[in-house]
């Protein structure tokens, strides 16, 4: 059995405005039992604009949830049109930010750097990243997979302190998986994610690499989480489509039941 807390995580992606928002943490904390988080962490990822109603929500309620958000800028202030930076969500008591999500890579050309900025910044507010990494299809039949899931690690961890990346969540995300309803097989998720945590040990020593929490993501149902959680290289899941109903999310939290 691994030590390392499981993560179930959801990524709302662009969903549900503030109004939504308020009612589906307000549903999902009546759907767990006290039992179905102990021992699981979970995070809602939303849009910026429900931050604030959820956050109020979380605090009222004293609900067992913790606050993510899906992007960042790296800079404190400045003339960065239309972007948030880390400061104002640490503000919000936001505990997670996803860095290098693949639809932030391919749509609006987040490159490598730009992720280690982030996973920079996002430490430096005292919130976790949550790095994605991931390949292609074209990738994958190419069998480029390891080398570049290996690349991901090794550039978003540049100059990070070696405590931090021990702390820092990794979701590996195969983009061929994002959306399609097609997942890796819990042998393909373990065996991946098997050399990310060798990626991480290279750069940061094999003790960091067994604390590092790695998550598979990519059309996790409540149907396939439970075989995805049984192994024990995988400690957790970053859920999209299926966390936008709150009971398909609770019925992923409750995995174990
Ligand atoms: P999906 O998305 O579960 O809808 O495949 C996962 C993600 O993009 O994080």
């Amino acid at each position: 059995m691994s030590e390392r807390m499981p993560i179930i995580a959801a990524n709302w992606k662009m969903h549900h405005d503030h109004f939504v928002a308020i009612q589906y943490t307000q549903k999902l904390s009546y759907l767990l039992d006290k039992k179905d988080t102990d021992g699981v962490e979970v995070v809602v990822c939303p849009p910026f604009t429900d931050l604030r109603s959820m956050q109020t929500t979380i605090d009222s309620d004293r609900i067992p949830v913790a606050l993510g958000a899906q992007h960042c800028h790296w800079e404190e202030q400045g003339a960065f049109t239309g972007e948030v930076s880390p400061a104002m969500l640490a503000k919000l008591t936001v505990k997670y930010v996803i860095a290098g999500h693949s639809e932030r890579r391919e749509i609006f050309g987040e490159t490598d750097e730009m992720v280690n900025l982030k996973v920079k910044a996002i430490w430096k507010h005292a919130m976790t990243p949550i790095l994605c990494v991931g390949e292609t299809l074209e990738e994958r039949e190419a069998g480029e997979t390891d080398t570049k899931v290996e690349g991901q690690v090794r550039a978003a961890f540049a100059g990070v302190a070696t405590e931090q990346i021990a702390k820092t969540v990794i979701a590996y995300e195969p983009i061929w998986a994002i959306g399609t309803g097609r997942n890796a097989t819990p042998d393909d998720a373990e065996a991946t994610i098997a050399v990310v945590r060798a990626a991480v040990a290279a750069i940061a020593g094999a003790d960091t690499s067994e604390q590092v929490r790695i998550q598979y993501g990519g059309s996790v149902k409540p149907g396939n989480i439970g075989a995805l959680m049984e192994r024990p290289g995988i400690d957790g899941a970053l859920v999209g489509g299926a966390s936008l109903d709150p009971e398909d999310f609770a019925r992923i939290i409750r995995y174990r039941v």
